[in-house]
């Protein structure tokens, strides 16, 4: 039996409309957290291309994250790979805000 773990990270006041922070797990992960248009979001970190942290080097576009090493775009919502050369999807964690904090579902 699988079970849920809900991850407090910080105050959803601390990310800006348009911003993507990078945030560590104690398991040695890495996740990209987004507000996009006030809605927040979060996805893995590194890139399925070749590794970039999308939060160091990647820039919201529309509704996608693109890569900023080689342009890459994915969907911020779903993970989808939208834009080539990237074929693989980001996995996407569902968040939660709870008295003004952020959680991330993992
Ligand atoms: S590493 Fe992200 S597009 Fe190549």
């Amino acid at each position: 039996m699988s079970s849920l773990i809900i991850k407090a990270l910080f105050p959803a006041s601390e990310l800006l409309e348009g911003e993507i922070r990078k945030v560590a797990l104690p398991d040695g992960r890495h996740l990209a957290l987004y507000n996009l248009n006030g809605a927040y979001y979060a996805t893995d970190d590194q890139c399925t291309h070749e590794k970039a942290s999308l939060a160091e080097e990647g820039m919201i576009d529309g509704d996608q994250v693109i890569c900023g090493w080689h342009l890459c775009g994915f969907d911020i919502a779903t993970g989808e790979a939208a834009v080539s050369p990237c074929s693989e999807p980001l996995q996407t964690y569902p968040v939660r805000m709870i008295d003004g904090i952020l959680h991330v579902e993992l």
